[in-house]
């Protein structure tokens, strides 16, 4: 069977290897569960998006709500990407990382005004608003501060990007962005508030998204509006076509980067945009494929309807499978002979959605080690502490060598910003 996902992961005598270096090396010299990125897969995936938009104005935001861990975010700052951030958090990690400020655009529904404020004061690109009253508020914040806000208003297209419920955002019922209908008069207002200024118009329409065609929906809407907002005399510096780019868990076959960016770059051309500059948000699509989630079995337990392979990660390491009933590929690390059956691969969470995989044809015994693949993507960065459990270490590989670029948690590192009640009186 060939792996799904990526050329950087193969076997070699039987044992799953990244970039070369063997998993179960690894996984005995860190422990499990473990994360492992191939930064070489991470440069290649931001290299297809840059290829295709050499010659053009544009800035690559990596969307780091995808894997927000440091070193992640520096590989991607020292390839030339700006970052696309929804919370002061964000905004601290990046800079923390080496991102630079200017090459940030700031997202999200919900901004607060200490995050307007931290935000202004960093000195970022945009701030990518989503309602009139964020806007308002913006103007208010920027206004006390005496600085101007570079804004885009987020535009809802109303297209259907074809992907899971829960990570589809361009629909009319989504909490996400301005009604494409109300846009003209929102970007009056924004250009009538003091303290901002208006730079672009950005959307951004789900995620794992395996097709072109919502794409260039989308992006005829866009620039429809992108027409009106100067016919009436504001200027509209940059369009950002947000992320939202899928990838291979299984046999999904979404477009190449670089394909699809050049479908989008074409219909700019063919409609008289060729010049204005472009700005994307692709998360998964960047860090996807270049990341495994490691696992060591602990128990079997086969039953008569079920068997469940017990492992130790769990829906805290990696929430996908139990939110979205998602489907990642179960690799053993090494293959080992003997007849395979049918397991319900789970964590050791009170919880029965804690699952990874559901009847999965795997030959498997107690110690042996698994692979989730392409858990690169919103493995990590969802991760909880839930059961108070620590959040697993990271790995990346990085001219064919392991660096732990984070420490296993300790169970103490938990509780230390706790405390105790004062003795009963
Ligand atoms: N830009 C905006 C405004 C977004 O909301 C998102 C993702 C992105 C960019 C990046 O999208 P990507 O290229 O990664 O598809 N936790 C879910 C995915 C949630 C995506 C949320 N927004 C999952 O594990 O499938």
């Amino acid at each position: 069977m060939s792996l799904p996902g990526s050329p950087h992961l193969a076997r070699r005598d039987g044992v799953l290897g990244l970039d070369g270096v063997d998993l179960d090396g690894l996984a005995r010299r860190f422990g499990t569960p473990l994360y492992v990125y191939s930064q070489a897969a991470m440069l290649d995936a931001v290299a297809a998006y840059q290829r295709a938009l050499q010659g053009r104005a544009h800035l690559v935001c990596y969307a780091m709500k995808a894997n927000s861990s440091l070193a992640v975010l520096q590989t991607f700052a020292r390839a030339g990407c700006g970052f696309d951030i929804v919370s002061g958090g964000e905004l601290e990690r990046v800079l923390a990382a080496g991102g630079r400020p200017e090459r940030i655009v700031f997202s999200g529904v919900g901004k607060t005004r200490t995050e307007m404020q931290q935000a202004l004061a960093a000195g970022v690109h945009c701030f990518n608003v989503e309602s009139e009253g964020e806007l308002r508020r913006l103007s208010e914040v920027a206004t006390a501060a005496g600085r101007t806000a570079p804004v885009s208003l987020r535009v809802n297209p109303d297209v259907d990007a074809g992907t899971h419920p829960y990570i589809s955002t361009g629909l009319r019922d989504n909490k996400f962005g301005v009604a494409h209908e109300q846009a003209l008069a929102v970007y009056r207002l924004a250009a009538a508030l003091p303290g901002l200024q208006v730079v672009g118009i950005d959307c951004h329409i789900g995620s794992q998204i395996t097709q072109a065609a919502p794409y260039l929906d989308a992006l005829d809407r866009v620039l429809d509006l992108v027409e009106a907002v100067e016919a009436a005399g504001i200027p509209i510096h940059h369009v950002d076509l947000g992320g939202g780019l899928g990838i291979t868990y299984t046999d999904e076959q979404p477009p190449r980067a670089d394909e699809l960016v050049a479908q989008m770059l074409a219909r700019m051309d063919a409609r008289g945009h060729g010049r204005r500059e472009v700005l994307l948000e692709p998360g998964r699509s960047l860090v996807g494929n270049a990341g495994v989630l490691l696992t060591e079995v602990q128990y079997l337990k086969p039953g008569a309807t079920k068997n469940f392979c017990i492992v130790d990660a769990a829906m805290n390491d990696l929430m996908r499978p139990a939110m979205y009933q998602a489907w990642m590929a179960i690799e053993p690390v090494r293959q080992r002979a003997g007849v395979a059956r049918a397991w319900d691969v789970v964590g050791p969470v009170c919880e029965s959605g804690d699952w990874l995989g559901r009847d999965r044809p795997l030959a498997v015994a107690e110690g042996d080690l698994l692979a989730v693949l392409s858990a690169g993507a919103y493995g990590m960065a969802m991760a909880s502490n839930y059961n108070t459990r620590p959040r697993a270490a990271e790995v990346m590989i990085v001219d064919g060598q392991p660096v732990l670029i984070r420490e296993r948690e300790r169970a103490a590192d938990l509780f230390a910003g706790e405390t105790l009640l004062p003795a009963a009186g």
